[in-house]
């Protein structure tokens, strides 16, 4: 692929990890339309590709990304945010059906936060920076960061965040919940690889099932949550893969998953 603004890579014993690392280093992987489209596009390939069972999103070390790109952003009218409906294609990162892992370092600001917060498991690195500024420049967070941070971090903390425009450090982001895990920035991406090798090796239609039925605790009561999640059980009774899954348990061999 000749991609400009990411880098793709595959990990993994089985080369079944797509590493994605944002690539605008001189402004910070600030996040401009060429980077957008570039992103959405790699990962609607993942979805279709049967080898990649798990997708790792990271920047640079000094920045996962600093934001949309201001510089972009600083002359558009109401009138085409309107019409283009601005940002509708960055809900692609939550739409991607294969599970992904934010490994965050560095500054994660503003539309940078808001796509880590749209993967499925964060991770930082010890010198990440989490924050929702788009108040010091006038607006407001517009790629899900009013909700997803909220849910995330709880109604104070988010608040805070984002009327103040001032970041929180790693440490704090692992005690609030917005990532599971902090690692030296140095062995960060191999984390984050490892655990995608994890995912990655289980069955992928068990896997997107998994993701299906925890992204829908998020839009739904319990009870229909509830109802959605024994509904995808059942029909993995449909499914090669619980078959064999339950069957290799049972002879006390390894499962051999074919994704279907
Ligand atoms: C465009 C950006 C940028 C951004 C940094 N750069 N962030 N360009 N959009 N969001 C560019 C700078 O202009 C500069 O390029 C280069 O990257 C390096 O940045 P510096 O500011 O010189 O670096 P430093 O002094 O280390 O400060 C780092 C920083 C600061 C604290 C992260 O860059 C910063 O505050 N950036 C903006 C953060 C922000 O407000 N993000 C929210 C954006 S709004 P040049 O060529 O000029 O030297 C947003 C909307 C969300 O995300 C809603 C839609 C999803």
């Amino acid at each position: 692929n000749d991609y400009k603004e990411i880098i793709v890579e595959y990990k993994g014993k089985r080369q079944n990890v797509a590493l994605v690392r944002l690539h605008r280093p001189k402004a910070l992987n600030a996040l401009c339309a060429s980077l957008i489209a570039e992103l959405t596009h790699a990962l609607a390939s993942f979805d279709k590709n049967p080898d990649i069972g798990c997708i790792v999103l990271t920047g640079s070390e000094k920045a996962f990304a600093a934001g949309a790109d201001i510089k972009e952003m600083q002359n558009l009218t109401y009138d085409y945010t309107y019409k283009s409906d601005f940002l509708a294609n960055w809900e692609f990162v939550h739409r991607t059906k294969t599970p992904i892992i934010a490994a965050i370092n560095g500054y994660a600001l503003g539309g940078g936060c808001e796509i880590a917060m749209s993967c499925d498991i964060l991770y930082a690195g010890d010198n990440a920076k989490f924050g929702q500024p788009e108040i010091s420049i006038g607006t407001i967070p517009g790629g899900g960061g009013s909700q997803r941070l909220t849910k995330a971090v709880g109604k104070s903390l988010a608040m805070e965040m984002i009327l103040t425009g001032k970041p929180i450090d790693a440490q704090e982001a692992e005690r609030k919940g917005l990532v599971s895990k902090v690692f030296p920035k140095e062995v960060l991406v191999d984390e984050a690889i490892k655990t995608a090798e994890v995912i990655a090796n289980q069955s992928k239609m068990a896997a997107r099932m998994c993701k299906q039925a925890v992204q829908t605790s998020f839009n739904v009561g319990l009870d229909e949550g509830l109802k959605y999640e024994r509904t995808i059980f059942h029909s993995t009774f449909a499914v090669h893969d619980r078959k064999e899954g339950m069957t290799a348990f049972v002879e006390k061999r390894k499962p051999n998953y074919e994704d279907k």
